[in-house]
């Protein structure tokens, strides 16, 4: 077990008929209040009108900042850092995914400093201070709810950066399962990926020989993400399925799976980011096309890591470790089809042609987060194993 520091400042209240606490949560921070928010399906949902009740309620003035898009993007946030300079506002209210929320992070933290805000994504300059954030999260997928990273893409650059500082956790994130019935079975599908391959990426990344206590987690989590989601696929307004499902994926990447483990890394998140960033493919839809790809590579290095979730995920009987290896990853490459999400890059329309283009793309990001070994060519060897 590696020493570890698991800091969590961030109030969850979860359940139902929760969103109108949102307002008096968030006034203790302040009564002007950026309110951050997406392309519209909270104002379908009659969430919109709950959050502004709450805010009157609570006397809080708030600003609107609608429009956040999947995939958020630098032009949108560094709108949303002026509207929060001209107005001083005093703290930053995010209302849906994990773009919302990544998006609010990033102009609570540049709304505070005078230099642009990439340079954070850029790590050319750190994170000392930031508005005070709260959230109410609609979709479950990304863990930012509960978590200190942010993602970002910059547009003209065609680089989609994630940093991660423990300044930009939210103080407060209100998780009501029911919002999430309006989420359709794709989101709901890509939600699914996303959370399992947060808890992937460490649980194949670390170095660490013996880690049973987080194993046993990780598994156990992995296992409760397939089957709430199949019962959500199956009832699309099943509480209780939905409650699991959203509590899974916020446990996915809140740094309990992580802690003892040593340094992990997310690399098939970073060739993902390069998908996102040049395509605008969802984030989960690009994972579902990398994460077999990616654990085929690896499972050379690693059998016998590869072989054990194959064992205690999908029970596959004990065997060369290199046979149970594929027969696991096998075994999630057809539950991602089973939940209709793509698996290779042609589901994508992304041509074989691109994949120099892709692999280039990523070199920026492998530097920042320090993935060296992620060569250009290692990821073009890894991305022609998802074709
Ligand atoms: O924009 P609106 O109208 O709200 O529509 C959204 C969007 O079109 C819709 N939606 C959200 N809640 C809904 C709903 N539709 C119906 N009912 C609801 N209750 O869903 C679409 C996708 O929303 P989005 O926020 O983009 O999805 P998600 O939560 O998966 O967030 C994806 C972003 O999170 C980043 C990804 O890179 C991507 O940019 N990530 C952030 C991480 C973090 N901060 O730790 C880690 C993750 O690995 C991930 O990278
Ligand atoms: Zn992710």
């Amino acid at each position: 077990m590696r020493n570890f520091v698991f800091y969590k400042p961030t109030k969850i209240i979860f359940g139902r008929d929760t969103i109108p606490q949102i307002g008096k949560e968030t006034v203790v921070f302040g009564k002007k209040v950026l309110f951050v928010y997406g392309k519209g399906s909270i104002k379908k949902t009659g969430i919109y009108d709950q959050v502004m009740k709450s805010f009157q309620d609570a006397g809080i003035t708030a600003i609107e900042h609608g429009g956040v898009k999947s995939n958020p993007v630098l032009s949108h946030v560094r709108e949303g850092i002026k509207i929060a300079k001209e107005n001083r506002v005093e703290a930053v209210a995010a209302v849906g995914g994990g773009s919302v929320i990544d998006s609010a992070k990033a102009i609570a933290a540049g709304a505070v400093v005078e230099h642009d805000v990439w340079k954070f994504f850029r790590t050319k300059k750190s994170i000392k201070k930031v508005l005070p954030l709260t959230c109410v999260l609609t979709l479950a997928a990304s863990g930012s709810e509960m978590n200190g990273g942010m993602v970002v893409t910059n547009e003209e650059t065609l680089q989609k950066f994630g940093i991660g500082n423990h300044l930009l956790q939210p103080l407060v994130s209100i998780l009501d399962p029911s919002t999430t019935f309006t989420v359709g079975p794709d989101y709901t599908a890509y939600g699914a990926v996303d959370a399992l391959s947060h808890i992937l990426e460490f649980y194949f990344t670390t170095r660490e020989p013996y880690t049973p206590v987080q194993d046993r987690l990780m598994e156990g989590l992995v296992i409760n993400i397939m089957e709430s989601c199949n019962r959500v696929m199956a009832r699309p307004d099943d509480y209780n399925a939905r409650a699991d499902f959203m509590w899974c994926a916020t446990l996915a990447l809140n740094g309990l799976t992580a802690a003892g483990l040593g340094r992990v890394g997310f690399p098939m998140h970073l060739i993902e980011h390069s998908l996102s960033a040049i395509y605008d493919v969802p984030h989960g839809a690009g994972l579902s096309v990398v994460m077999p790809g990616w654990m085929t590579h690896q499972a050379h290095e690693n059998p016998a890591r590869f072989a054990q979730l194959a064992e205690r995920v999908f029970y596959v009987k004990k065997a060369d470790e290199s046979k149970m290896a594929a027969y696991g990853i096998a075994e999630l490459k057809a539950w991602f089809e089973k939940i209709s999400c793509p698996t290779d890059l042609g589901a994508l329309q992304i041509p074989e042609q691109d994949i120099p283009r892709i692999a280039e793309n990523t070199q920026g990001l492998a530097k920042v987060w320090r993935l060296e070994e992620y060569t250009k060519d290692k990821v073009e060897a890894i991305l022609r194993l998802c074709t």
